[in-house]
């Protein structure tokens, strides 16, 4: 069977800076700062919430990390500022090397998936939007058992859904968190570097590759 590959969403696919271009209109000085504390809230409220087993979607952690980050920075939004960031979330563009890529993959014989800790509905919407959702055979959410990644079961729960196995997978992602819970669960995984600050954690599991878009990643894998 050909390899079939799983890319995690957001920041992965889809281009999360919208959100930074919304956050610098409302508050100027702090947003880079701000977004950072809201992405590293939602992430962690994921996982707490995975080990918990005390379940709720992505976009609550998200909503509930806005929260956090408004009292953390001291920064008073409106409802409807936090409502456009929110909305913002769910029309997302694609970085601009997702589409040739996945085209090249596909060509390649790949079996193309998306994988994501978001809700299907969410995932389907923002890849109809960035155009890109035919190129995929499916799109798999961990909302359908209830956990979130890096959970060995939302690995797991992908393979099944995918039809296929752990040794035959892999997992593509900017996330070095989805990196060493794909690899940890027995699959390889390619960690997309998009930026050269980006630390990947100094453990004992390391990327399979590592590339810095997806046009490279395109060029180096072959079934
Ligand atoms: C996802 C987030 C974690 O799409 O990036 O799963």
């Amino acid at each position: 069977m050909n390899t079939t590959l799983a890319f995690d969403v957001y920041g992965t696919l889809i281009d999360t800076n919208g959100v930074q271009v919304l956050l610098e209109k409302f508050i100027p000085n702090k947003a880079n700062i701000f977004s950072q504390t809201w992405r590293d809230k939602q992430l962690e409220y994921s996982f707490r919430r995975g080990h918990m087993q005390n379940y709720v979607g992505f976009e609550v952690c998200t909503a509930q990390a806005l929260e956090y980050s408004c009292k953390f920075h001291d920064v008073d939004l409106s409802i409807e500022q936090k409502e456009d960031l929110m909305a913002i979330y769910t029309i997302l563009p694609s970085f601009d090397d997702v589409k040739p890529a996945l085209e090249k993959l596909k060509e390649k014989g790949f079996r193309l998936f998306a994988f994501s800790n978001g809700k299907k509905t969410a995932v389907e919407k923002l890849l109809v939007n960035a155009g890109i959702s035919e190129l995929f055979l499916g799109v798999v959410s961990v909302d359908d058992i209830k956990t979130f990644k890096p959970s060995p079961g939302a690995y797991a729960h992908f393979l099944r859904q995918a039809n296929t196995k752990s040794h035959e997978a892999w997992l593509i992602s900017s996330n070095p968190f989805d990196v060493t819970g794909s690899i940890s669960a027995g699959m390889k995984s390619a960690w997309i570097q998009r930026s050269s600050k980006a630390i990947f954690d100094p453990w004992e599991i390391q990327p399979s590759i590592t590339v810095n878009s997806l046009t490279q990643l395109a060029e180096q894998l072959n079934d």
